[in-house]
């Protein structure tokens, strides 16, 4: 059954800086969805025209629908932990995530915090997200099956981690591989799943775990690899008194085989020039995280660097060092933090970041992130009278762009009215 989408539509064919002809936008759009896929987009009235008059359309006059967002950087677990106040990332980690990671070895615990936390990312409109669970396999199973559930495009992995950290936090090089492995078979590609192995960063991973982690990626060459990276200059000297052989920390990965196309690395805040070259040739993909930079007091992301060096950026909440699941407001901060460097983030520049930037990070691409025909119908519905504020300001805006930043800065999860996951409805707003 076809079922179509009357609203203002908006969703990007490229990065915006490449060509004018990057962004699609209809002010009075259709979208048609067959079989959870795009059957067709185009101006409400000429497609309206084509197509069969009983065709049922869902008309949204006031709202935007645009690709679901996606999450290229969070942490489920630590949604236990979100907003505790005081630390910066290494004693953060020790005072609150480490303990809070410890009770996901409990699969019933695991469970209820995998299926809250999917709830969250629907009602902030993010239909993809590339996701750390911690170091039990419990974890990533009990996430795996709650975005299963959803069928939800997902990619998670259970996190190597076999040093300086609690007991209950540590698995060793084997262990780590052969759990992982495990999770590989069991649900990579099952569904709208994906794995991506997890070795949390190179100062709690031995080499050997370093060099498994890189065994995966060479047994199963297309899972991902998300680590972090660069993100608070403690972690910098610790990094440079265990590996300091290596060079700049990036090299470090490079050493292990770890830095390729498929990598994610989380932050990248403090990269020299060389290491962002580094990353360049491999074609890695940073996630840039501004509410959790801000919030741990890490530092400001070099956007305009990283441009020049045509790197490729995904946006992530990071909660929970983040504080909000909220793209729009992760957009928001992104944009101050390249205010405060004299630098410009257009409202469209984050919307692509969000949507098909994302998607391009995460090698999901060719699925999601865009209105392409034939691509999987995740999209989201973003109401522009969410609330009186924002109700008042869109009656005296004239452009999508400036629609846009009004819902970045002053849009969260109430902007939200509907989530689609391949053209079934998943999440709809109580107003
Ligand atoms: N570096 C290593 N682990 C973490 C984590 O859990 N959160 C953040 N923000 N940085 C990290
Ligand atoms: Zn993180």
């Amino acid at each position: 059954m076809v079922q179509g989408y009357r609203a203002r539509i908006l969703h990007c064919l490229d990065k915006p800086s490449v060509s004018n002809d990057s962004i699609q936008y209809f002010e009075d759009g259709l979208l048609l969805v067959e079989k959870g896929r795009v059957k067709a987009l185009g101006p409400a009235q000429q497609l309206l025209a084509e197509i069969a008059a009983d065709i049922p359309i869902k008309h949204y006059p006031d709202a935007i629908i645009s690709p679901g967002f996606i999450d290229c950087h969070i942490h489920y677990p630590q949604v236990d932990i979100i907003a505790s106040y005081g630390k910066q990332l290494m004693q953060w980690l020790e005072t609150y995530t480490f303990p809070a990671e410890l009770r996901y070895a409990d699969a019933e615990y695991a469970k209820q915090a995998a299926e809250f936390f999917v709830q969250q990312l629907l009602m902030n409109g993010t239909t993809s997200a590339l996701v750390f669970s911690t170091v039990h396999r419990v974890s990533a199973e009990a996430l795996f099956q709650a975005a299963f559930a959803q069928n939800m495009r997902l990619i998670t992995g259970k996190v190597l981690m076999d040093r300086l950290a609690p007991e209950g936090l540590l698995d060793t090089a084997e262990i780590g591989y052969s759990d992982s492995k495990q999770l590989i078979e069991a649900w990579h590609h099952r569904g709208r799943l994906g794995y991506a192995v997890t070795p949390r960063f190179a100062l709690t991973s031995t080499p050997e775990q370093l060099h498994s982690a890189a065994a995966l990626l060479r047994e199963y060459p297309d899972v991902l690899m998300q680590t972090h990276l660069s993100e608070n200059l403690e972690e910098l000297s610790a990094i440079k008194n265990i590996y300091g052989e290596f060079g700049a920390y990036a090299d470090v990965y490079q050493h292990f085989d770890l830095l390729t196309e498929r990598s994610v690395f989380a932050h990248g805040i403090h990269l020299n020039h060389h290491e962002m070259s580094r990353l360049v040739i491999a074609d890695a993909a940073v996630a840039f995280c501004p509410t959790s930079n801000l919030f741990l007091g890490s530092g400001l992301f070099h956007m305009a660097m990283a441009k020049r060096y045509k790197l490729k950026i995904g946006l992530g909440t990071d909660i929970g060092a983040g504080t909000s699941f909220s793209m729009l407001q992760t957009m928001n901060e992104a944009y101050k933090i390249q205010q405060l460097q004299h630098n410009e983030l257009p409202p469209l520049e984050s919307f692509y970041l969000a949507t098909l930037g994302g998607a391009r990070a995460l090698h999901i691409d060719s699925k999601v992130g865009n209105f392409e025909i034939g691509k999987e119908a995740d999209f989201i519905v973003l109401d522009m009278k969410a609330t009186p504020l924002l109700n008042y300001r869109y009656q005296r805006t004239k452009t999508i762009q400036e629609q846009l930043f009004m819902l970045q800065v002053l849009g969260d999860d109430r902007v939200i009215a509907e989530t689609y996951l391949m053209g079934k409805q998943v999440y709809c707003r109580i107003n």
